[in-house]
């Protein structure tokens, strides 16, 4: 594993145990820099570590921190090539393969690479998916557009993308002179506008999730939420900017999920009370655990209910060897607008609970965690319920699916 062209130190995998192993770099942990990498789960020692408590579907038995790495769908026509040729599912491949497969190209800045020195009589073929992942890049150099448009983004997509999460989405570079676009593993200079785009693809559904993002996205940010740029490409695809891509530099991301070893899929461990502890552990700023309020707040009153773990990431300053609460994603109204939901519950509780969440709820950990004007924040978040179907009228979003909404926002004051 490297950072910032450094080894951090060296993953092993026991496929019988189904158990991982970290070992440091001497010279890494000499470097007071960065000893703050993962501030939770890898203890700074040189002795290897043992990871045999994560095996899950989510963690893949492996350390947590790395499990953050590897990305959730492997969409790659290359692959599948290699794959079939292989009579291989992409189940088969053993966790380091798949890591040497991310190689340079995962979200954040860990980048993975075959050890120099592995076993000869070693069983899983790390090298070979590193080969693989050779020809993906080289075939992907081949794909892109003269413009961020819906014709190269589909172009992109056949080529296969390695962003994590849900639905269909590739990661694509902007040329800032040129315009032109190429797939987004290939360049982190700042010669480019990194994004992230969630694909508006037409599967027959009368209502665009992509469309709805947006109105959130654009109501969030009014209502002082902080994310990054983002925009509508060609009306339909949901284009965001990389905050793991910043000035030319990869920054060093976990989600809250990686972090701290909390399975976003375990109810008791997904619970605000757990995200503003981690903050203050971190000892971020106030104003970052404002935030987490401001957004716990949004997420309730416009049904995010899929605000879970993963969902919330925090950006380490390499500088300062600081971590921060990173811009929020993910932030639209998470149930089917065409289904009617009357008691689903929010992925992550407040106050114990999951629904029916009130004020008096939030306010409790207003006061726990010293949030000022707590009943202020609320107040404006609620007010702008007006602000979104402002939005949503303006994007010609369809009027029932609007009044399907407001219907199950939550009313808390
Ligand atoms: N602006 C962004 N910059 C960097 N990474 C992002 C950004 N937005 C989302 N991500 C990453 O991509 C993943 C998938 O994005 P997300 O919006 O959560 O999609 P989904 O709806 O499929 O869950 C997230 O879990 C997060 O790690
Ligand atoms: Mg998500």
């Amino acid at each position: 594993m490297h950072v910032f062209d450094m080894e951090v130190g060296k993953i092993g995998f026991d496929e019988n145990r189904r158990a991982s192993y970290f070992q440091y770099h001497p010279e890494f942990l000499s470097d007071d820099n960065y000893l703050n990498l993962f501030p939770l789960i890898i203890r700074k020692q040189l002795q290897t570590q043992v990871f045999d408590r994560y095996n899950t579907q989510t963690f893949r038995g492996l350390p947590p921190p790395v499990a953050d790495s590897l990305p959730d769908t492997f969409g790659n026509l290359v692959l599948k090539t290699w794959l079939e040729s292989n009579n291989k599912t992409f189940q088969q491949i053993s966790v380091l393969e798949q890591l040497a497969y991310v190689g340079k190209r995962g979200m954040g800045a860990l980048e993975y690479r075959p050890a120099k020195d592995l076993p000869a009589n070693t069983t899983i073929n790390i090298d070979e998916m590193a080969r693989v992942a050779r020809l993906v890049l080289e075939n992907k150099t081949l794909a892109g557009g003269e413009a961020l448009d819906h014709a190269s983004l589909v172009n992109i997509f056949k080529m296969g993308s390695s962003a994590g999460g849900a639905g269909p989405k590739i990661l694509v570079s902007e040329n800032k002179q040129t315009g032109r676009i190429i797939p987004g593993d290939l360049e982190y200079s700042d010669d480019y506008a990194h994004y992230l785009v969630k694909l508006g693809i037409d599967t027959g559904i009368t209502y665009s999730k992509e469309l709805i993002e947006y109105s959130y996205y654009l109501t969030a940010t009014k209502l002082g939420i902080q994310m990054m740029p983002s925009k509508l490409i060609d009306g339909k695809h949901f284009a965001t900017l990389r905050y793991d891509r910043q000035n030319g530099e990869k920054i060093h991301i976990l989600t809250a999920c990686g972090m701290a070893g909390w399975d976003f899929e375990d109810p008791n461990v997904s619970r605000y009370e757990n995200l503003f502890d981690l903050a203050l552990y971190l000892k971020l700023p106030h104003q970052d655990i404002e935030a987490i309020f401001r957004r716990m707040a949004f997420n309730i009153i416009f049904a995010n209910k899929d605000d879970h773990l993963k969902n919330h990431s925090f950006c380490f300053n390499k500088s300062e060897n600081k971590w921060r609460l990173s811009p929020a994603y993910d932030i639209t109204y998470s149930l089917n607008p065409l289904l009617n939901f009357t008691r689903a519950q929010q992925a992550v509780s407040i106050n114990g609970k999951r629904i029916d969440i009130t004020l008096d709820d939030l306010l409790v950990l207003a006061e726990r965690y010293t949030v000022k004007n707590p009943k202020g924040i609320v107040r404006e978040i609620q007010d702008g319920i007006g602000v979104w179907v402002t939005h949503a009228t303006e994007l010609e979003i369809p009027q029932h699916i609007i009044n399907a909404i407001i219907k199950s926002l939550t009313r808390v004051v």
